[in-house]
């Protein structure tokens, strides 16, 4: 196992922030997990696997584990349905085009969404009306404390609107190795119901849409509001949008009856945290390096040498500021590094 020293995690991170490493390997293996995880010499072991989920706000004095354990392999096949299973280290959206290529459907919505599968459990990762979740069976994951392989059923995995089992008790707790997904071979679950994707489909007259259609026109809408990580640093979302109760919504939507909404149940409502940012003004601002993205305020932006504390100072300024304004209280979505 080759352990190097003081190594920039620039281009592990999808935010491309240039915080170090004071000790890195690449983990190849379930077996080479097992051995770095048992190298007393580095008590402190940090985990990076796409690296598109976090924000790193200073130097990482640990041994960080760089999981790019590959492989995709076919577990069962029948008339309807096929069980994948799926390597850590694979990139997310290779697979989602992997799958498409053979017609296996359930991913298609969740086409260009970065990261690693192995990760996509942690926050259960989603995009136009589908989460991994509709699609998961289990996962299997390293207990670092005794290096022990446990499986966890969809329910163990206690899946929420971009939260599970391992944002929460699990955290800092487990290396996940693989995932298993069911997939359909054919009378395909499409999910065309989110509006942009209608309307994308409608620009190109079409009626009838296959897997591949699908993703086109995920990929075309996510294109034209989402920056590519590797032209402009960013995580993604870099909020949740709040849930709100019935109560304050009333409350909220008397004051903004032109504000976008969901109601996910009687009880509930969801506001776009974008909306919220846009309104108070961060929309397409820059400071310094760190910025809010141009097309979806939701997203903060590097566009180059912004330290993780300059986004995090910005985060926290546009946090206040939606408090201040409208009362709500927005969370990051990216894991804070600190
Ligand atoms: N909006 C604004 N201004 C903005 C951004 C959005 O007014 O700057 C308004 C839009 O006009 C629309 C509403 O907010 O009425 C919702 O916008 P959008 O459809 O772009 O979705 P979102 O709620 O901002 C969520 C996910 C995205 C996912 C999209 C599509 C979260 C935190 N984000 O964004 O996920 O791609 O829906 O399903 O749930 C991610 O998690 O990294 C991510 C990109």
């Amino acid at each position: 196992m080759k352990i190097l020293k003081d190594i920039s995690l620039k281009k592990y991170n999808t935010f491309g922030i240039n915080a170090h490493a004071k000790y890195f390997s690449e983990i190849n293996s379930v077996e080479n997990l097992r051995e770095a995880l048992r190298l007393k010499q580095y008590p402190t072991k940090f985990i990076i696997s796409g690296g598109s989920n976090m924000l790193i706000t200073g130097p990482i004095d640990a041994l960080v584990l760089h999981i790019n354990i590959k492989g995709i392999s076919i577990i069962e096949e029948n008339d309807n349905t096929v069980i994948l299973k799926v390597s850590a280290g694979e990139n997310w959206h290779e697979l989602v085009m992997w799958t498409i290529k053979r017609n296996y459907g359930g991913l298609e919505n969740m086409s260009l969404i970065p990261g690693n599968a192995g990760t996509a459990p942690i926050q259960n990762i989603g995009a136009y009306g589908v989460e991994l979740k509709d699609n998961f069976m289990s996962c299997e994951a390293m207990n670092i404390n005794t290096q022990e392989i446990e499986t966890f059923t969809k329910s163990d995995c206690k899946f929420g609107y971009r939260d599970s089992f391992f944002k929460n008790e699990g955290k800092g707790k487990y290396v996940i190795t693989n995932i298993t997904l069911n997939l359909t071979t054919k009378n395909h679950k499409l999910n065309t119901s989110y509006g942009a994707i209608e309307q994308e489909l409608e620009k190109g007259k079409i009626t009838n849409p296959t897997l591949q259609d699908i993703s086109n026109a995920v990929i075309t809408i996510r294109q034209s509001k989402l920056p590519d990580p590797k032209l402009l640093g960013n995580s993604g979302s870099f909020f949740k949008n709040p849930v709100i109760s019935k109560e304050e919504f009333g409350i909220f939507s008397e004051a903004h009856p032109e504000a976008p909404f969901y109601k996910i149940s009687e009880e509930a409502y969801k506001i776009p945290a974008g909306w919220l940012i846009e309104q108070c003004g961060y929309k397409g601002k820059r400071y310094g390096d760190a910025g809010v993205h141009k097309n979806q305020a939701l997203v903060l932006v590097n566009y180059n040498n912004a330290t993780g504390k300059e986004i995090l100072e910005l985060a926290n300024r546009i946090i206040s500021d939606v408090k201040d304004k409208f009362r709500i209280a927005i969370t990051p979505e990216v894991n804070i590094i600190k």
